[in-house]
């Protein structure tokens, strides 16, 4: 059992992560905090808040964080997930209040709570992180671990930019907050668009037909999560619920240690992952390749279970 506090922007792949999370006995969420990246932070906040109730997991504590960067504005991305940054899948708005602390502070009373136990999955820009590690230097140290989807190594051919030619979203959105949770000391597992941009990990229409055949409100709001974006972007990308993957089963993705250099600030480069040597001291461990088929095969099995 992976006991898991999670920061996230939801975003369409955040939220099928976290249905994949929900619908899976291996991992366990604490708590959600939620950071500005593919939507403002207020909608990110909501999202995650209406996915929770939807699927009657209301009493998960939701935190709200940043609402930029460290040192830019913020540059959404809701004209890829949709005008409410969740496929336009019509959730009621959520019922439940945020938590009543910021969410570096209770990312940091969480894990000062259970030191060495608790798995940091960071799956948005690493804007709240950093004022985490910032504020709380041990912090770093009583992680069990980090696994974080963000960045672009060139280790695969998919393994180049979505938000510019070279550079990740979630990184680019904030290099520096990247360049300092990278350099934190922490066990990080980062599992970037090498391999999540593989086809071979991504939902098609035809994945979208056993979906639907699915009963359940996961099941139901997977369904239109996964639609949105095969009918608007020809195909799911599943990003998010890779790195959550990594939790359910550590086989489905082979990993290389590495020294990695984040980019920062505003030129071309900016948000630039590079391995600077594969060296098996160092504590990034960076995604190379995946199965594909298996993961997907695990994604819709516990999609479907009833
Ligand atoms: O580049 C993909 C990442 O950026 C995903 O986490 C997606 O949700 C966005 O946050
Ligand atoms: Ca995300």
């Amino acid at each position: 059992m992976h006991k898991v506090v999670w920061d996230m922007d939801p975003g369409i792949d955040d939220a099928l992560a976290l249905i994949l999370a929900l619908k899976s006995p291996e991992v366990q969420v604490l708590g959600i905090t939620t950071v500005a990246g593919n939507a403002p932070v207020e909608m990110t906040s909501a999202n995650a808040r209406c996915i929770l109730e939807f699927l009657n997991e209301g009493g998960i504590p939701v935190a709200m964080g940043a609402a930029n960067p460290l040192n830019h504005p913020l540059e959404d991305a809701l004209s890829y997930h949709g005008p409410d940054g969740l496929g336009n899948c019509g959730l009621p708005l959520p019922l439940t209040p945020l938590y009543p602390v910021k969410a570096w502070d209770f990312l940091a009373r969480l894990v000062l709570d259970a030191p060495g136990e608790l798995t940091l999955v960071a799956t948005g820009p690493l804007t709240n992180v950093a004022y985490a590690f910032e504020l709380h230097a041990e912090l770093p140290e009583l992680l069990a671990g980090l696994v974080l989807m963000g960045g672009a190594y060139d280790l695969t051919p998919y393994g180049k930019g979505n938000r510019t030619p070279f550079a990740e979203f979630n990184i680019w959105q904030d290099p520096e907050a990247a360049h300092a949770v990278f350099n934190s000391g922490a066990n990080i597992f980062a599992v970037g668009l090498d391999v999540s941009m593989d086809p071979a990990a991504c939902l098609n229409s035809q994945h979208l037909e056993q979906i639907r055949t699915g009963r359940t409100p996961a099941a139901h709001l997977a369904a239109q999560l996964v639609e949105y974006e095969v009918k608007y972007h020809g195909c799911c990308r599943m990003h998010d619920p890779l790195a959550l993957a990594t939790l359910l089963d550590a086989s489905l993705l082979d990993f290389t240690s590495a020294r990695v250099e984040i980019v920062t600030g505003n030129d071309w480069d900016r948000g630039v992952t590079r391995i600077l040597a594969a060296d098996s001291s160092q504590l990034i461990h960076v995604a190379s390749a995946v199965d594909g088929p298996r993961f997907l095969k695990l994604f819709l099995s516990h999609i479907l279970e009833e």
